[in-house]
């Protein structure tokens, strides 16, 4: 994993390396504006752009290279949501061109190797980085043709070549190993770089440090001490413009097969020996193959989905459609670490809030001394990782009430990434894996094993799902915490949702 020295724009990084060609196909959609080139901008104003870093933009409309900087101006801002100084902008959008063309079309493709061939200044030896932003139906043609072209091929007298693959890898694990084929025959795995932006959030990483660089917490993450993990990942928004995709995908396949998976991965994996790629992949893997595994009808009983009221309104969405945009799932991993806690996942839109958080509720106390306090409940020691908004660590202990007897209530024990180490925005995950992609560090990538792992934790559950008269979709009103259903899933096994807050006095249960 990727150790950054201090930079600055006064100590921008090295320029003595090869010319390395960024190549976003893609490049007018919506990814690029929002998250690319302002992750590309920061990356360059903390000084961690080297200058011989050209990007070239690919994609179908057709625009010259000054109205794509132009495009790209409007377009972090307007989407991005970030408020470039126009100075700085003019000293970094030399290095962006535009080429339009098809990423299907051997010829289109030939073009724009010739393109990259000028662009680099005809060095053989530099180095290219493909980030295929596109959509699934054209990625077999365009990994061809770049094969065809020569575009992609790595030998010892050329520079490296990498690929960046978006999400979504396949809508199951049929699919997904075809994708993976599909692949291979171009690429090795070490040239693969499949993104998962959760894992490149700072609290997403941060798991690993909590876990593997204190000493407190390992003894009791295990079976002995933890009674069960809840992971929560809710979103207030609805479904808005991309109904249209997210109704032939659905939260399952849009968020649980992936973020959440991760999340459950870093959680329950065991300690790798170093930070190295593949000996965090192969834990994180490990980790996915104890799950155990469903058959349909399993799957149904441990997993409620439903769909928000008006989802089916909106544009886009067929008018009977099943697909869920809530899920709620109970899931055992079959280990020595974790038999018998039960981890509960749960993931939706239009929620009552954005909140993302790793719940860790421990057993209660073998015997109990204090008086009950029936408003409180039975006083779990949680330990919580809030990933997002209002990032941070919390520990909810009991403690005793002043001049109450001995009467005890649960209090917490906060640390805020804003507090702690000021009131600036943390990182946007694209900065640390972009960076991490040009650096060859593949550690917080995805490997294709764990993506096949994680097909085959969901595809049971998917597959009964498509039985919607045994399986009917539940509802929730828009701005609630998801279906009646989803509550007796935890309380079938006397427990409950473990508040979701920003903690600043405004928990909601
Ligand atoms: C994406 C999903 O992968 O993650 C979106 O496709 C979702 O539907 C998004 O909104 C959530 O990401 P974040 O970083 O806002 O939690």
């Amino acid at each position: 994993m990727t150790m950054y020295a201090p930079a600055s724009p006064e100590h921008p990084a090295a320029t003595d390396d090869p010319i390395t060609t960024i190549v976003i196909a893609g490049a007018t959609g919506d990814l690029a504006q929002r998250k690319l080139l302002p992750a590309l901008y920061h990356l360059w104003i903390k000084g961690r752009l080297a200058p011989n870093v050209p990007i070239v933009g690919f994609s179908r409309a057709k625009m010259s290279t000054d109205e794509f900087r132009e495009f790209m101006w409007r377009g972090i801002q307007e989407i991005g949501g970030i408020e470039p100084n126009r100075d700085q902008w003019e000293a970094f959008a030399p290095r962006l061109s535009y080429f339009g063309g098809d990423l299907g079309s051997t010829d289109d493709v030939g073009a724009l190797g010739k393109h990259l061939d000028e662009t680099e200044a005809g060095d053989p030896h530099a180095n290219r980085l493909f980030y295929l932003s596109i959509t699934p139906a054209i990625f077999e043609p365009a990994v061809s043709s770049l094969d065809a072209c020569g575009l992609v091929e790595e030998t010892p007298d050329t520079g490296w070549r990498r690929v960046v693959v978006e999400k979504p890898f396949g809508r199951d694990l049929a699919t997904a190993n075809a994708l993976n084929r599909t692949i291979h025959n171009v690429f090795r795995e070490e040239q693969v770089y499949r993104i998962d932006h959760y894992l490149g959030k700072e609290t997403v990483q941060n798991l690993l440090v909590l876990r593997f660089a204190n000493a407190i917490f390992e003894p009791i993450w295990n079976r002995n001490y933890v009674d069960n993990v809840q992971i929560t990942v809710a979103e207030s928004v609805d479904v808005g413009e991309r109904a249209g995709y997210y109704d032939q995908f659905g939260v399952v396949r849009d968020m649980i097969q992936n973020h959440l998976l991760q999340v459950l991965a870093l959680v329950t994996m065991e300690p790798p020996v170093t930070l190295e790629a593949d000996s965090l992949r192969n834990k994180k893997v490990e980790a996915l193959r104890a799950i155990r595994p469903w058959t349909a009808s399993e799957a149904a009983r441990n997993a409620v989905r439903a769909q928000y009221v008006g989802y089916r309104d909106a544009h886009g969405v067929d008018p009977h459609s099943a697909t869920p945009t809530y899920a709620a799932m109970r899931l055992y991993l079959d280990n020595w670490r974790w038999q018998g806690v039960p981890f509960y996942l749960r993931s939706g839109k239009a929620m009552a809030q954005k909140s993302s958080e790793i719940a860790i509720e421990f057993r209660a106390p073998p015997h109990r001394i204090f008086p009950a306090n029936p408003m409180w409940g039975p006083l779990a020691n949680i330990l919580t990782l809030r990933l997002q908004p209002d990032e941070g660590v919390h520990l909810r202990f009991a403690a005793k009430l002043p001049d109450q007897g001995m009467a005890v209530r649960p209090v917490d024990m906060d640390f805020y990434y804003g507090t702690e180490f000021g009131s600036e925005e943390l990182p946007e995950a694209y900065e640390r894996l972009l960076s991490d992609a040009l650096d060859g560090d593949a550690s917080l990538f995805i490997r294709s094993d764990h993506i096949e792992e994680a097909w085959k934790i969901v595809d049971p559950l998917l597959e009964a799902w498509e039985d919607s008269i045994s399986h009917p979709v539940q509802w929730y009103e828009p701005g609630s915490w998801g279906p009646e259903t989803a509550d007796a899933l935890l309380s079938q096994d006397g427990r409950a949702w473990a508040p979701v807050g920003d903690r600043h006095g405004r928990i909601n249960d």
